[in-house]
């Protein structure tokens, strides 16, 4: 068990379990009877939520280490990306195989009656790029362009929000409706996005660095 925690930390663990969790929770479902009563829809509905929760993720951890200097977030972004590519798939396999028996006419009609679906399908596109040149090979391979390539995750998140809200029945003016799961993802995007505006990252880090000074002034006073 020491030799374990050795090698691997207690966020990398943590992260393993959860982005695992989604299919262990149906799996359990499956072999207890407890799932919906439509479970393709149920399937279908579970694997998008997980991906596009494990794509966020993946996004947060370059501004977290920014806010809170914690360099091991940067280490897990790829596997982060990775199982939210993998449940995207799952996603899309469950659509076309289960869903809809991969008739393919009737998919495509289906795509293109629904444009939320056309959304989704643009987010799929884009983010099998970014999957299969996130390994080292890739990175010393493209270089410059590597890092380009991989800021199209800046454009892949806030789309699947899109296909995600879109597909809900709701006014997501009014916020009625199932628009808030949807909103509340956007508005986490549009906050990770925000701290890469460098005045905005530079105000958070003075903040940082002040309550921190704040905080090891208070510490000193209490103990002397
Ligand atoms: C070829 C690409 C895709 C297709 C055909 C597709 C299809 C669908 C369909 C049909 C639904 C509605 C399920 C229902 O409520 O009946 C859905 C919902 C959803 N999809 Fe996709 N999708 C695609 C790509 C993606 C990607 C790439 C993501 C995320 C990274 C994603 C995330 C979601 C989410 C979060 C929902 C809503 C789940 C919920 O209602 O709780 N989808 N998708």
């Amino acid at each position: 068990m020491k030799s374990f925690f050795k090698r691997y930390t207690p966020l990398q663990v943590a992260m393993h379990i959860y982005a695992w969790s989604a299919l262990a929770h149906i799996l359990f479902d499956f072999l207890t009877g407890n799932i919906s009563p439509n479970p393709i829809q149920d399937l279908e509905q579970r694997t998008g939520r997980h991906a596009i929760t494990l794509l966020v993720m993946s996004l947060a951890c370059t501004p977290l280490n920014t806010l809170f200097k914690w360099p091991e977030l940067l280490k897990r972004r790829r596997a982060l990306g990775l199982y939210a590519f993998m449940y995207a798939t799952i996603h899309v396999l469950i659509f076309v195989d289960l869903d809809y028996g991969l008739a393919w006419s009737l998919i495509l009609q289906t795509i293109f009656e629904k444009p939320y679906i056309v959304v989704g399908v643009i987010t799929f596109l884009m983010l099998i790029p970014l999957a299969f040149t996130s390994f080292d090979i890739w990175k010393m391979r493209l270089k410059k362009n590597w890092k380009r390539l991989h800021q199209m995750i800046y454009l892949i998140a806030p789309l699947a929000v899109l296909h995600y809200a879109w597909g809900k029945k709701g006014d997501f003016f009014a916020l009625q409706g199932e628009i808030i799961r949807p909103l509340i993802y956007a508005v986490i995007i549009l906050l990770l996005l925000a701290i890469r505006i460098p005045l905005v990252r530079r105000t958070v880090a003075s903040w940082r660095d002040r309550i921190r000074v704040a905080l090891s002034r208070r510490r000193i006073q209490s103990e002397a």
